[in-house]
């Protein structure tokens, strides 16, 4: 579990984050969710450290990371995996090589057990036999699960995407989103996605945050956040059609059981 309280950050005298505060759980998929521009990136790159709040805590199964002392800070990044944005493979690597950097960076691991781990994580993210392809003759959707298996090959035991399913079609991007919704729960990950896809809102979001302008203004389940009466939520998740029809659907599905008794 991660906890996270009173987060504040500014650049520049700007304020991006504004006092967040929440519980990310174990063994499930945590959204992160809100729109362009809103804070999710810098909050994300908070918890893992790459970011210093201005103001707040960060709390990893209990032990306090934010301010701590470098080699306690150090334990935790050790079990942190991160899939980033675009994937962001080395394009000069195999991908078996992709996947053994944080082996021989983090662990101190003989070659054949990490040979042995290396293809364990690829036939765990479906892409048995492409250990000596470079990323440049994969898809999209391919070079994503090479960044997921990189990110799980140290056994993490917390997991960090930012837009895991970005620049993918529908199909693929829920493929990738239930790939990362398995593994979280096989291995009891603790999982933050940021995401702004109400695709992945509905498939996966055990727990969704939504930040608007900084600040936390919702936080709940996928089964409750169609019919919240927090008018921001409600203006992004109702942004396109389809979601509107579907809400519409349900209403009057709502209404005809009312009438009905
Ligand atoms: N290192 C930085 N220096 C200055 N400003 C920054 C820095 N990082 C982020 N910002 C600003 O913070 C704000 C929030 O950025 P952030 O990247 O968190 O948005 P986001 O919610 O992830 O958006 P998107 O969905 O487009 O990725 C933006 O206005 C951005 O310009
Ligand atoms: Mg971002």
């Amino acid at each position: 579990m991660i906890e996270i309280h009173n987060i504040h950050k500014s650049f520049n005298g700007k304020k991006v984050l504004d006092g967040v505060s929440g519980v990310f759980e174990t063994g499930k998929t945590n959204l992160l969710l809100g729109a362009s521009g809103t804070g999710k990136s810098v909050l994300l790159k908070c918890i893992v450290g790459l970011v210093k709040p201005d103001l707040g805590s960060v709390t990893f199964d209990g032990t306090y990371f934010t301010n701590n002392k470098l080699d306690i800070r150090q334990e935790i990044r050790r079990k942190i995996g991160m899939l980033f944005q675009g994937s962001a493979l080395f394009d000069s690597m195999t991908v078996e090589e992709n996947i053994e950097f944080p082996l021989k960076m983090l662990a101190d691991m003989p070659r054949d057990e990490r040979k042995d781990r290396v293809n364990f994580c690829l036939k765990r993210v479906g892409l048995e036999n492409a250990n000596k392809k470079m990323p440049s003759e994969l898809s999209g959707g391919m070079k994503k699960r090479v960044g997921i298996a990189r990110a799980i090959a140290p056994n993490c035991t917390y997991l960090f995407c930012d837009e895991p399913n970005s620049g993918l079609d529908p199909l693929t991007a829920i493929k990738i989103d239930e790939l990362i919704a398995e593994i979280t729960e096989e291995y009891g990950i603790t999982t933050i996605i940021v995401t702004h896809d109400m695709n992945s809102v509905i498939e996966i979001g055990d727990k969704i945050m939504f930040l608007y302008q900084g600040k936390k203004l919702w936080e709940g389940t996928n089964d409750e956040i169609m019919d919240t009466d927090v008018p921001k939520l409600n203006e992004f998740i109702f942004a396109n059609r389809l979601m509107r029809d579907a809400k519409k659907v349900d209403d009057d599905e709502e209404n005809e059981r009312l009438l009905q008794g």
